[in-house]
């Protein structure tokens, strides 16, 4: 079998040593085009609907800016499936392979590549917190071959917005995945803001997202409300969080839109298509020969409220009025 498969092999190496053979000045054309050929490696953590959004983001605005998959470009993409020792295989990869770039959709990806490369460029996606997670030690001046956009919200923001909805809450529940360190800079915002206004904070933590319903439930019997920040282990587990906490009529606070139109509550967040597309534009000028240390770290400012009718309905809240009428989105 082994034999046969070699035989067929060489066969083919022969076949296209022929064909390349033939025609010198063919054979210089075709490979003046394929060294002109861009190679992008895209590495994600996990499937879930607000990173799959920011890659079909990015890969559209990729082609706007004229680097267009299967043409000029050749883009890699691969999914970790929430592993982290197939993160660092898919970066090693990439880096073995001298792509011309690498964009890592967020902050254990970026960290899985930094970690293996100081040349290649890298653009990280949807980082929340890029100095923290040791991505760059500055977000105006990043210096090395790393740079790329920051998904930072605000904890406090996402609480008043919580009071407005469901006033009086006295404990709050934290959910989040211990090992994500986009998730553990936006709980210190929490507790700070909960300390400020003498709410307490009951931490359910999870080390992957096979854990995260057993946490739910840990929580839902103390709490007044659940907040869960911009987190892939939980944002993976979502639908599942959500079913948990509506049967216990716990309101579920979040950091992201798509957490939201997954059954949480309401979140104040950013808009993750125009994140993407920023990331692809941050490429795109590396990729014409800029140094990505001279590009700043783009942190995405505009925030909007995201609510979730169907979840208000199954926990029997009426959300006011007014939140309503200033939300970007009500998911229904
Ligand atoms: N900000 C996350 C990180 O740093 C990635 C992310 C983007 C995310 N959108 C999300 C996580 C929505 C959960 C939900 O890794």
């Amino acid at each position: 079998m082994k034999k046969k498969f070699a035989g067929i092999l060489s066969g083919v190496l022969a076949l296209s040593l022929l064909v390349s053979g033939c025609g010198a000045s063919n054979t210089d054309q075709g490979k003046a085009a394929n060294d002109g050929k861009k190679s992008v490696g895209i590495v994600q953590i996990v499937e879930h609907p607000s990173l799959n959004t920011i890659r079909e983001a990015t890969i559209a605005e990729l082609a706007n800016q004229g680097f267009k998959d299967g043409e000029n470009t050749t883009i890699d993409y691969q999914n970790a499936q929430g592993d982290q020792t197939n993160l660092k295989t898919i970066a090693q990869k990439f880096v073995s392979n001298k792509y011309d770039l690498i964009i890592a959709i967020a902050t254990p990806s970026a960290q899985a590549v930094v970690s293996e490369t100081k040349d290649i460029p890298v653009v990280f996606s949807a980082a929340t917190d890029p100095i923290g997670s040791g991505l760059v030690s500055s977000m105006e001046k990043p210096g090395a071959n790393v740079t790329g956009t920051s998904d930072r919200v605000s904890a406090e923001k996402i609480m008043e917005l919580a009071e407005k909805i469901t006033p009086g809450i006295k404990t709050v529940g934290a959910l989040y995945n211990t090992s994500e360190t986009n998730s553990v800079s936006v709980i210190e915002n929490l507790k700070e803001y909960a300390a400020k206004k003498n709410i307490k904070v009951e931490v359910a933590t999870v080390t992957n997202s096979s854990e995260v319903l057993q946490a739910v439930n840990a929580l839902t019997g103390d709490v007044d409300a659940i907040f869960i920040p911009i987190d892939n282990a939980v944002a993976s587990a979502m639908p599942a969080v959500a079913q948990a906490a509506n049967k216990a009529k716990i309101p579920v606070y979040v950091g992201a839109d798509s957490m939201v139109k997954d059954g949480g509550l309401a979140t104040y967040g950013i808009n993750y298509t125009i994140l993407g597309q920023e990331t692809a534009k941050m490429a795109s000028e590396i990729l014409k020969g800029k140094n990505p240390g001279d590009i700043p770290v783009k942190s995405m400012t505009d925030m909007d409220i995201y609510l979730n009718q169907k979840t208000a309905d199954a926990i029997g809240i009426t959300i006011p009025a007014d939140v309503i009428k200033e939300a970007a989105e009500v998911f229904k």
